[in-house]
């Protein structure tokens, strides 16, 4: 799955859930659908925070445009691409697969990352790092001082519009700090967002204009740590086997089945 595919991202949270059966930590609630879906559709999600819980950093009225008027047009944006997508497969007439296919990724992509990054900030700022994640950063990034500074460096740099993402890579079992241009485009298939930071030019002009590195900063401040270390308690709970987080420093390991070429 992709990053930036929404349908793929929510499809993966909901048949992690799905399989439940296993014990799960009670505290975890990262991977639930965080209320983006709601009676078969997806649905704007309350923030987890009062309006105003994030100032000084993120203002109230810079997160009430965004939440209230940018992610609700995401949300809407996908709901009707797939009723047309359903039109379209009920009459047979697939003439506007492009357009709608585009659509559904764009807005999907933006519901699924706003989804996300409304829990990548917490109120009061950082917390700590959680014992787990350290670890991870530490093995992915040499530090979690290097992963940090690698996250806010990749925020501030995205081309145009996009994001600054931590993800979690099944292959290797490694993490990896991606940009995400214009959110449907340049992501990797398969990878699970942890932490994601919002550069499009809508998340922070009213408050810091075309200060991007200064709201970057202020994010970095507000990081939630500990969402990204619940979804990855998550993520190596649920995978087993070969897609388990990989804590050492080992080469990827080869998908089972597969023989390493000598
Ligand atoms: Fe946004």
């Amino acid at each position: 799955m992709k990053i930036g595919s929404a349908s793929a991202v929510l499809a993966a949270a909901g048949a992690v859930f799905e399989k439940e059966k296993m014990p799960m930590p009670t505290t975890v609630t990262a991977f639930d659908n965080l209320n983006a879906v709601k009676e078969g559709k997806y649905a704007l999600p309350a923030l987890p925070y009062d309006y105003s819980a994030l100032e000084p950093f993120y203002s109230e009225q810079t997160l009430r445009l965004h939440h209230d008027k940018h992610h609700a047009a995401y949300v809407n944006g996908f709901n009707t691409a797939l009723e047309k997508l359903q039109a379209a497969r009920k009459e047979g007439n697939f003439l506007d697969i492009k357009s709608l296919s585009k659509a559904c990724a764009f807005h999907g992509s933006g519901h699924v990352l706003h989804t996300l990054f409304w829990h990548s900030m917490k109120p009061g700022g950082h917390s700590g790092m959680p014992d787990d994640l350290a670890m991870a950063l530490n093995n992915s990034f040499d530090s979690v001082d290097a992963a940090k500074a690698q996250f806010a460096a990749a925020a501030k740099d995205v081309e145009a519009s996009g994001w600054g993402v931590l993800a979690y890579e099944p292959l290797a079992g490694k993490l990896l700090i991606l940009q995400a241009e214009k959110h449907q485009d340049l992501a990797i298939w398969g990878v699970l967002p942890l932490l994601v930071c919002d550069v499009w030019e809508h998340a922070y002009y009213l408050q810091y204009q075309n200060r991007r590195a200064d709201w970057v900063d202020a994010f970095m401040k507000l990081a939630n740590w500990e969402f990204a270390a619940q979804r990855l308690s998550m993520i190596n709970h649920n995978f087993s086997g070969q897609w388990k987080l990989n804590n050492s420093n080992d080469a990827p390991r080869p998908p089972s089945g597969l023989k390493k070429r000598s």
